[in-house]
């Protein structure tokens, strides 16, 4: 392994520069060329690649986003995008690809590493989506934003006496919803993985009312529903009049936690460790607080499982 090459793909999310720079910065201690790729895939096929230095991920531990910046690349799917993209790396002399992002990147990278160049998945995203793994780099971070907002928004809920739906983000993963619901002490919790009764909520809602609470929270997932046909269907149940507040890309965006810039920097070296000793196609993740590899196409087959304990725990303390 002489040269790596480290890119972000997918949507963003806090923690990334601090796999960046875990990258980096243990290739040059291990006297490894290292260049950063930018613009994910679509980046990769325009040849955007940039020698990285020391100084080059200085002071970017604490900043979201990624300063290798990130896309979406259709023409990377196709065959022809994937000998292009290998042709260009091994042009490059690059002998090692860190790929950060979400299933659909570690799709691509799979693809990749098929020939000599050998290739690493760390999984960044902030949906927490991947089953391998316990936590993915920005989920921390995302469900701290969350409930900063939960916090704030409780305010004028409980000072207005109003019924209050946040949605969140969570197309097919409700993690977002549950941890920063149960944090945030949310009334309900409505998550693409369970199923709820409108009834019941809309119930607990009036039984809440009665007993003289002035709050209602409910975290809504987006993959769930839309949040316009929710409070329809409370109003026409219980009379009562809800505000929504979609919090969108707030959530992808700030300061990232501790617990993900230490989880992106143990990573970030992991992948480069790897690389070194000659493994391909491999998935980093964390299990049980120790950090795993595994191969990548068996961790884009396992299936997530939900958090029904955790859920119903939820439920308990809201009643
Ligand atoms: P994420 O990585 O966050 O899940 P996407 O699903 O949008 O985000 O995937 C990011 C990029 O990964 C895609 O734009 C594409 O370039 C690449 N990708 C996704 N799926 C595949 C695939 N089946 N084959 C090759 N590349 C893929
Ligand atoms: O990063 C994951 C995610 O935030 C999803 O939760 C969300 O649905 C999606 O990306 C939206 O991203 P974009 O608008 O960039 O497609």
């Amino acid at each position: 392994m002489k040269k790596i090459g480290v890119l972000t793909s997918g949507g963003d999310a806090p923690g990334m520069n601090a796999a960046i720079r875990a990258i980096v910065r243990t290739a040059i201690y291990q006297d490894l060329k290292v260049v950063g790729i930018e613009r994910g895939y679509t980046g990769l096929l325009n040849g955007e690649i940039k020698e990285m230095h020391i100084s080059s991920v200085g002071d970017i531990i604490h900043r979201g986003g990624t300063i290798l910046k990130t896309s979406r690349c259709e023409k990377l799917k196709t065959d022809a995008g994937t000998n292009e993209a290998i042709h260009i790396l091994e042009k490059n002399e690059i002998d090692g690809l860190i790929v950060i992002g979400g299933d659909g990147s570690f799709q691509g990278a799979n693809k990749l590493g098929r020939g000599n160049i050998k290739v690493m998945g760390i999984p960044g995203t902030i949906d927490n989506d991947l089953a391998y793994t316990d936590y993915t780099i920005g989920f921390d971070t995302a469900v701290n934003t969350v409930l900063d907002s939960i916090c704030k928004i409780r305010d004028t809920s409980m000072s207005h006496e109003k019924v209050t739906i946040i949605e969140v983000m969570g197309r097919c993963c409700g993690d977002i919803a549950l941890y920063a619901g149960l944090a945030g002490g949310a009334e309900s919790i409505l998550v693409p993985e369970e199923k709820y009764e409108i009834n019941k909520i809309c119930e607990k809602m009036l039984q809440g009312k009665k007993r003289g609470k002035a709050h209602n929270i409910i975290i809504l997932a987006e993959g769930r529903e839309s949040a316009e046909d929710l409070q329809k269907e409370i109003l026409n149940i219980t009379g009562i009049e809800s505000r929504v507040t979609v919090l969108g890309y707030l959530q992808r965006g700030g300061v990232p936690t501790a617990v993900d810039r230490i989880l992106a920097s143990k990573m970030g070296a992991k992948a480069v460790n790897l690389l070194i000793e000659g493994k391909s196609n491999r998935a980093i993740g964390i299990k049980d607080n120790q950090l795993v590899d595994i191969d990548i196409m068996e961790a884009l087959t396992e299936r997530k499982i939900f958090d029904h304990e955790m859920y119903n725990l939820s439920q308990t303390l809201s009643i």
